[in-house]
């Protein structure tokens, strides 16, 4: 039996939707889920972690939510993963491209070993590519759909994490520009959703931070604090179709922090 309730119809902004999440057994790509099925939508979750993704599939109902094993580096399992929703739900209409890892921070590049560089493009990059890619296969014919895949305010602006990481995020920003170009004469649409960073596993991993560590981080917009939650609404406003003429965009989830310069000038924190 699911725990989880949908909103009344009319409150509903992706109902009749099928969504495709990578990275869906956790961490944001999970509250995604169940947003999106709170919203209406079917969805079917695509990870390596085939005990959280199972659990999940149970805590949502199987009605709603399908896991399906892929690891993004791989074709066949992106294929399958696409191909498992479209035989199940008869279609695709958005799909998410969040699976991504981040390796070791390491103070200098001659540090950087090229076999770490590399895996972190295979799934930070190959893997929006593949999901593109296959969601695109099955949008092209039905004329319509939605992708978005997952940046971070490393999509545009260097020095918060690692070489890998920082050029698979701007990378998966003009991968996105570019397949906007090319699958708009289909009614498809293709953004990002560009997030700060926010206390969960991924980041506590990297940074290191306790809760007051991260209390003490800088950000721009004082008094609130980003959530999964936050980066969830993000998608799910562009898998709907209130952003119906929105495509090729990068929406920045970071309270300002990538548009502003703080260190010097009018509105200078530095003696905050
Ligand atoms: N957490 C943050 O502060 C933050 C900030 C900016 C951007 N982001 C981005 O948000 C997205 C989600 O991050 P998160 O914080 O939920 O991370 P997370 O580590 O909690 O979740 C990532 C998910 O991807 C899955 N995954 C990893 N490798 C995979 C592979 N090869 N194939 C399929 N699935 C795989 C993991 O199993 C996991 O469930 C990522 O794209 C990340 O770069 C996160």
């Amino acid at each position: 039996m699911a725990c989880f309730q949908q909103l009344p119809l009319l409150a509903r902004r992706l109902e009749g939707k099928v969504a495709l999440i990578t990275g869906g057994a956790g961490g944001i790509g999970a509250c995604m889920a169940k947003l999106f099925c709170k919203h209406g939508a079917k969805v079917v979750l695509a990870d390596i972690r085939d005990n959280l993704g199972e659990a999940l599939q149970r805590e949502i109902g199987t009605e709603y939510a399908t896991y399906v094993h892929c690891d993004v580096t791989k074709e066949i399992d992106v294929e399958n993963a696409v191909n498992t929703a479209v035989s199940k739900h008869g279609k695709l209409d958005i799909m998410v491209n969040n699976a991504a890892i981040i390796d070791d921070g390491k103070p200098s590049i001659l540090d950087n070993d090229v076999t770490d560089f590399e895996r972190v493009v295979r799934v930070n990059l190959v893997g929006p590519f593949l999901g593109t890619k296959h969601a695109a296969r099955v949008m092209i014919p039905a004329k319509k759909g939605s992708i978005i895949t997952l940046g971070s305010v490393s999509s545009s602006v260097g020095g918060v994490a690692t070489h890998a990481y920082t050029s698979s995020k701007h990378a998966i920003v003009g991968l996105a520009k570019n397949a906007a170009a090319e699958l708009g004469k289909f009614g498809i649409r293709v953004n990002s959703v560009s997030c700060y960073c926010i206390h969960n596993a991924l980041a506590e991993g990297f940074f290191k931070l306790d809760d007051e560590g991260f209390s003490k981080v800088y950000s721009n917009l004082k008094g609130v604090a980003l959530t999964e939650e936050d980066v969830a609404e993000a998608a799910l406003y562009l898998g709907s179709d209130e952003s119906k003429y929105i495509s090729g965009h990068n929406l920045a989830v970071d309270g300002g922090f990538t548009t502003i310069n703080p260190s010097f000038g009018l509105f200078s924190q530095s003696s905050l």
